[in-house]
């Protein structure tokens, strides 16, 4: 923390405000008193410019286009040997598990790796073509009322054990409901299986046959879901840190950071970019179209997949992707058009001023999609997909809210602009 001051001149005041410094050299002014001491909100529509909190969980610099989990380089995970459920244990838990505390996860993730009778037959009751993200939802805030001893944590193993029938279920969970709305009989996990591997054998395993799972495969879920695990003050995990703040438990919480992913801003545009690589691909429209209709302000189309929030260079997991895309259609031997006509129109982008001048870049979601393709998973299953890898950057979040003392509950404020004080009128007497 710094000791430094900042000034701001309102009227006839002069206001002192304390500045904070984090460990990689931010500063954030703290305007918390501003209100109750001198009567002034701040103004922030979409909390673009808003620390909500304080985090040691992930690192992001947008300008230069870094991102950290607890400290480590997101490069170094795409190498052979980090897997999600380490990665996954050290975000909720601050470092990089032993031999031991991952084996005990490891052990605790096929443990609960069923879904409770109760839950699995709750899948009946929603139509089959139900949206995916509105299954995973839903299953996930039914789970509160299946493991009410996870409902407020108060030691570590209790929460550990909330916790792993999270990130165990969510893909039987999902799995589950891409097997329902084939019309595919439900595939048990195979408790032998390692996590991603499981998973593509509950997807793709007929009764009277194994899922071959391909070694380069698994392992490209594996880094896919890496890439996801978290992202700091997104949306969905500004959902789960605000439904949090009120005390709510970590099911209500995921529930809620679930629903924020689905949107075509957010989670959703990986298959937004999908639709829009197809649509080319089809003939039906081509990239210069794409990039024209992007940059016309009447035109509410977005070249999804490009931009960011926080981003104003490349964002690192594309990079990452992409590469890996690159290796599976080597291996695999696939050539795939779309990742031609994304190359082209990724060019095309990056050499035309309106996206340079506002620094738009491809983000995750330009190249998650083909990689999820080349996997096997059907493109309404992405968000699903972006879901099951930002679980636990959404536990971690949530953990941090939870055990913070000094955090209260999230509640902004708002700049009224609707009528002054006028009377109720009797409705006979309305015009
Ligand atoms: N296509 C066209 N114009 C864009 C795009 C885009 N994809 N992204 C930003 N802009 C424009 C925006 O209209 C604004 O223009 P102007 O200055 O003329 O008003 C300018 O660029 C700056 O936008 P911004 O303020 O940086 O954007 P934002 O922070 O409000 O929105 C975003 C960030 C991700 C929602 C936006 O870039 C977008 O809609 N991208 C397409 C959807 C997408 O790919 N979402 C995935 C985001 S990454 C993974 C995730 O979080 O899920």
């Amino acid at each position: 923390m710094s000791t430094d001051k900042a000034k701001l001149i309102y009227a006839d005041q002069e206001i002192e405000l304390p500045v904070y410094e984090g460990t990689a050299g931010d500063h954030a002014i703290d305007i918390t008193s501003l209100y109750s001491k001198h009567g002034l909100i701040t103004y922030d529509p979409s909390l673009g410019n808003t620390g909500i909190c304080q985090s040691s969980i992930t690192y992001i610099d947008g300008d230069k286009g870094v991102l950290r989990y607890r400290g480590v380089p997101i490069e170094q995970f795409d190498r052979p040997h980090p897997n999600f459920i380490e990665v996954a244990w050290m975000l909720i838990f601050g470092r990089l598990p032993n031999k031991d505390e991952l084996e005990l996860f490891s052990r605790t993730l096929t443990n609960h790796e069923l879904l409770h009778e109760g839950i699995r037959s709750q899948f009946q009751f929603l139509p089959a073509k139900a949206p995916p993200m509105a299954i995973l939802s839903s299953m996930i805030s039914t789970m509160a009322c299946y493991y009410d001893e996870f409902l407020s944590p108060d030691d570590e193993p209790v929460f550990l054990e909330g916790v792993s029938r999270l990130i165990s279920k969510i893909r039987t969970i999902a799995a589950f409901t891409y097997r329902r709305a084939m019309g595919l009989p439900y595939i048990y996990p195979d408790p032998a299986l390692p996590y991603c591997s499981n998973f593509l054998h509950m997807m793709f395993s007929l009764p009277y046959k194994q899922y071959e799972v391909k070694p380069e495969i698994a392992k490209a879920l594996n880094l896919v879901l890496i890439l996801h695990a978290d992202h700091e003050q997104n949306c969905s995990t500004s959902a789960v840190r605000v439904v949090c703040s009120s005390r709510a438990n970590l099911f209500a919480s995921v529930s809620a950071g679930v629903n924020a992913l689905w949107g075509p801003l957010h989670g959703g545009a990986n298959v937004k970019v999908m639709e829009m690589l197809d649509a080319i691909y089809r003939g039906n429209r081509k990239p210069q179209e794409c990039i024209e209709a992007a940059k016309d302000k009447t035109n509410p189309f977005r070249l999804f997949g490009f931009g960011h929030r926080v981003y104003r260079n490349y964002d690192p997991r594309a990079k990452i992707l992409k590469k890996a895309y690159e290796r599976v259609c080597q291996i695999q031997k696939i050539s795939d058009p779309l990742l031609d006509i994304a190359r082209e129109l990724e060019e095309a982008a990056l050499n035309d001023d309106y996206f340079i001048e506002r620094k738009l870049y491809p983000n995750v979601d330009f190249y998650s999609g083909i990689l999820l393709r080349a996997i096997g998973i059907p493109t309404n299953m992405f968000t699903v997909m972006f879901a099951i890898g930002r679980l636990p950057g959404w536990i971690a979040q949530w953990k941090e809210q939870h055990e913070n003392p000094t955090a209260k509950i999230i509640r902004p404020r708002q700049l009224y602009i609707g009528n002054p004080e006028t009377d109720y009128v009797e409705i006979a007497d309305r015009e």
